[in-house]
């Protein structure tokens, strides 16, 4: 079971066997070995259904049971002003959509955001009108608690699903919209590759007021060339002949 599991992501999420080799340096291999051992079973256990394992966040599959922290990214005031919605969603309607997710086909491929340290779902990252022609998908994430914002979750969500979108979907182009005042989104997006493209002015009312929006940005190439060691799909045209 645990092969099924890749060690290091879990190992390194783990802060007592980081401190543990620390304390002990290299000459202690083998006590460190057995507390990453120790710790790594709990962090399976703790898991549910993971999809994409980062350092302290994982991604997995949206349950019915989820509505309420999709609900709370539609709801929440200090949470829905940066995505500018205006009806409320019930937890209800929340779960009867959650059931048609993952439908073959589906243009909108949405994840839980699971903190692993507090085994906890803080929120939902997604892609959306996900395009098999064109390669390309926008995206979007939300952390449904304001107190576990500025903690890099979010960043680190951000970093997976261009992972997911680029190395999995094989996507060409990964774009976003983000009201020019979130100042944490876009500078999470930016330590995260995305490229400033353009302003889209007044595109949203809120507040009584006219928001200005910026799109930015992903080639596939730009992530490349930031994550070397990932995989690109390469073509072997010449592989048929002897
Ligand atoms: C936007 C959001 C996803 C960011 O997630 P997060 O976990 O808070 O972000 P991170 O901690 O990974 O990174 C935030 C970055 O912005 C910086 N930041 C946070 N608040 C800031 C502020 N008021 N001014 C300047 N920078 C700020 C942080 O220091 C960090 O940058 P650094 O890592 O270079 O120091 C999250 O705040 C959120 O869900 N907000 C509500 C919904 C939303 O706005 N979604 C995006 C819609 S486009």
């Amino acid at each position: 079971m645990i092969g099924a599991f890749p060690a290091p992501d879990a190992a390194r999420s783990c802060p007592r066997a980081k401190g543990c080799q620390e304390y002990f340096g290299y000459h202690s291999l083998t006590v460190a070995f057995m507390i990453i051992a120790d710790e790594f079973v709990i962090s399976i256990f703790q898991m549910r259904n993971p999809f994409l394992i980062g350092d302290r966040v994982y991604l997995r599959a949206v349950e019915p049971e989820d509505a309420p922290i999709v609900a709370a990214c539609n709801n929440d005031p200090s949470v829905r002003v940066s995505f500018f919605t205006h009806t409320p969603l019930s937890v209800a309607l929340s779960a009867k959509r959650i059931e048609s997710y993952y439908q073959p086909g589906a243009d909108y491929i949405p994840f839980v955001i699971c903190l692993m340290e507090l085994d906890e779902g803080a929120g939902i990252t997604a892609l959306h009108r996900v395009d098999l022609v064109s390669h390309a998908a926008v995206f979007s994430v939300c952390i449904s608690k304001p107190e576990h914002w500025g903690k890099g979750y979010g960043g680190e969500a951000t970093r997976l699903m261009l992972k997911y979108a680029f190395d999995i979907l094989n996507m060409h182009r990964i774009q976003l919209h983000v009201w020019t005042g979130n100042t944490a989104g876009i500078r999470a997006y930016e330590n995260a590759g995305f490229t400033r493209e353009g302003c889209l002015r007044e595109a949203m009312a809120h507040d009584g007021r006219y928001c200005d929006f910026l799109v930015m940005g992903m080639l596939e190439s730009e992530w490349r060339a930031r994550n070397p060691a990932s995989s690109a799909i390469v073509v072997d045209r010449d592989a048929h002949r002897e």
